[in-house]
């Protein structure tokens, strides 16, 4: 990869960063696009101690900054980090399996790699290659699933410690309809999880989710430990599987036949709340969007991956106009990319297919503002905005020709960035500062 890591050496006090800068003022699904964004041509953003300290119009910014060092983009643009609200990172290695639907994809090709994660040495290494790949791709914050295996979760946090990312992530809990050497129990995930958020949960830039796999894979006993842990550490986040594919539902129906849907399995073991993450979410009932809405919880929305895995097409307007806090996600490795700019595009794309085609204007936020609040953490990141963590991603509009003769005649920020979301890559992202530090960039 022609990649320069930087960092180690801490940085200089204060830094000015400028390009084009955008920062969101609002949520572009609850009110108009054009006053949801704010775009400077000629902007900065100064950024000191992990923190961003000013925005804004550059010649404003400077002269409240005459003591800053300035790192010049040019005509690139400076947005919020990337936020993947959706992740399994032990997948990283089998990402774009060929040919079969989700319940035989995890038995073909998910199941059998996230076995070999028993080996920490094993786990570090994959650690390391997908934060290489998410960070190269402009994303500063995952929220993923580790493997059953504490030691994979020990890996992904140890590593993100190391290059001062924020990050999401849990050991995954399953004690049934998986092969025998990935289950856990009741007591064991329990013990586990718990181990693990005294570790790793609130330390630095870390926080930790509660991750029952999936209804399938857990027995009732196992969802009420998990729900009892989680009632015992509220502020964690609890993710999980929801209505992904309609085979998975009728299973769903099939193991839990008093339950009303399958939310009502989640809610029954105190797996529902205001810090519950739901995965892919396509097929819900009323009954369950409502209630998603009700409770304040948040849902991923996985769009490679619902059309990699054949899922189907997620909601997007009904539920984020609805009110729900909507997260973009990749959902590596049922996912086909580790880009959220490809991420956006399939977004588009499904929502095209719905008749509803989305603003880039919110395209961008989901991948940004949308995931942080998807995850707890808007008061800390997806945004350009001072006291927020300094994560952000520097775009090249014109990284490739194609892009770049479609950008050129562009009438606005929009139209311009618009090529970058449908056909870039990582070629686009040209710098990458995660807590006030440049971690990633292109030579
Ligand atoms: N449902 C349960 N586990 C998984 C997984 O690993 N990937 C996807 N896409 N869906 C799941
Ligand atoms: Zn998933």
């Amino acid at each position: 990869m022609d990649w320069t890591r930087v960092g180690g050496a801490d940085a200089v006090d204060k830094q000015l960063l400028a390009g084009q800068t955008l920062s969101f003022t609002g949520n572009p699904f609850l009110e108009p696009v054009e006053t949801c964004a704010r775009h400077e041509r000629d902007g900065a953003v100064v950024v000191s101690d992990g923190r961003i300290l000013d925005v804004g119009e550059r010649r404003a910014v400077q002269a409240r900054h005459a003591d800053a060092e300035v790192r010049s983009y040019g005509s690139a643009l400076i947005v919020p980090g990337f936020v993947d609200a959706h992740a399994h990172y032990p997948q990283t290695a089998i990402i774009a399996s060929w040919g079969s639907r989700l319940k035989e994809w995890l038995e073909k090709y998910a199941f059998p790699e996230e076995a070999k994660m028993r080996d920490p040495g094993y786990a570090r290494s994959i650690a390391e290659r997908y934060l290489d790949l998410t960070l190269a791709n402009g994303t500063t914050t995952v929220c993923s699933y580790c493997s059953v295996h504490e030691g994979s979760a020990d890996a992904l946090f140890a590593e993100a410690e190391r290059r001062r990312l924020r990050l999401v992530a849990g050991k995954t809990c399953m004690d049934r309809n998986a092969p025998e050497m990935l289950l856990d129990s009741a007591q064991s995930s329990y013990e586990q999880s718990k181990e693990l958020i005294g570790r790793w949960h609130g330390r630095g830039r870390l926080s930790y989710a509660i991750t029952p796999r999936f209804a399938p894979t857990s027995t009732p006993e196992q969802m009420e430990a998990l729900g009892a842990l989680w009632k015992e550490h509220p502020d964690c986040l609890m993710q999980t599987h929801l209505s992904e594919q309609v085979e998975e539902i009728a299973w769903v129906r099939r193991l839990f036949p008093d339950a009303r849907d399958y939310l009502d399995v989640y809610e029954s073991f105190g797996l529902a709340g205001p810090n519950a993450l739901y995965g892919h979410a396509i097929h819900l009932e009323p009954r369950e969007a409502a209630r998603i809405r009700e409770i304040g919880a948040a849902v991923a929305h996985c769009p490679t991956s619902n059309t990699f895995i054949g899922s189907g097409l997620f909601d997007l307007d009904g539920l984020a106009v609805g009110g729900v806090r909507v997260g973009l996600a990749t959902d590596t490795g049922g996912g086909s990319s580790f880009s959220m700019l490809r991420t956006m595009a399939a977004c588009y794309e499904i929502g095209q297919l719905r008749g509803a085609a989305a603003h880039p204007c919110q395209l961008l936020w989901l991948a940004t503002m949308g995931s942080a609040a998807a995850l707890g953490l808007s008061s800390c990141i997806g945004n350009l905005e001072p006291g927020l963590e300094a994560d952000l991603a520097v775009l090249d509009l014109r990284s490739t020709e194609a892009v770049a003769q479609r950008a050129e005649h562009a009438e606005d920020i929009w139209e311009e960035l618009f090529p970058t979301i449908m056909m870039g890559d990582d070629r686009a992202v040209v710098s990458v500062w995660a807590d006030g530090r440049e971690i990633r960039k292109r030579p």
